[in-house]
């Protein structure tokens, strides 16, 4: 017999292209939801570790190339196929293509690890932002969702959260503080959306 609670539940697929910390938190955020669950992640990195952790979790791990991505529209008709209900992009490197921007409108998010519209753009991504961050001896920082638009870091912020630095902090003590902001904020609101959606 069909599950009908199974029947209705959302479907987010999640983007990265490196370790995969903020991708297995949200599989397992959501494998303790009723109403929604990561169905794919997908990755432009082959080696990437997030494609393991997904595996791991059962989750199906697919693993794309620049052409598939930006030419040939696989990426594209692989998600059409899945029609999902968010895009979620954690920890993903590569500019996302117009086309798939338009066919899912107000269905991709992003997180930035810094205060948007402060630290964003082309280069500021992961430890490069931390970095910057600590030699400009910022006070705070924190992390940024917003909507993807065609441009890095740009689109409307949905939520912030903040962490002070302090005068001992290092690039990697504060990436250790804004990972954990991630960790408690992401699920919650990417849930919160789905519910926004439904309503
Ligand atoms: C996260 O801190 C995320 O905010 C950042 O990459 C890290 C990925 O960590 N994203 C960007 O810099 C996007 N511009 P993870 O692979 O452990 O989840």
């Amino acid at each position: 017999m069909s599950n009908p609670t199974h029947t209705l539940q959302k479907k987010i697929v999640v983007f990265a292209s490196g370790s995969g910390t903020n991708a297995e938190n949200i599989i397992k955020f959501f494998q303790k939801q009723p109403n929604a669950s990561v169905v794919a992640v997908f990755s432009n990195k082959r080696s990437a570790k997030v494609l393991k952790r997904a595996h791991d979790l059962n989750v199906k791990a697919l693993h794309f190339d620049r052409d598939a991505l930006y030419n040939s529209y696989d990426v594209l008709h692989i998600l059409e196929d899945i029609n999902p209900d968010l895009i979620v992009l954690a920890g993903f490197m590569w500019i996302f293509p117009e086309d798939i921007l338009k066919r899912f409108p107000n269905k991709i998010v992003n997180i930035h690890p810094a205060l948007l519209p402060k630290y964003g753009g082309k280069g500021m991504y992961g430890m490069h932002v931390h970095e910057a961050i600590i030699q400009n001896k910022e006070k705070e920082s924190g992390i940024s969702i917003h909507y993807v638009n065609e441009n890095y870091d740009e689109g409307e912020i949905i939520f912030q959260a903040k962490t002070d630095i302090s005068e001992e902090d290092t690039p990697e003590s504060l990436a250790e503080k804004i990972h954990k902001l991630e960790y408690k904020h992401f699920p919650e609101i990417l849930q919160q959306l789905l519910q926004k959606k439904s309503q």
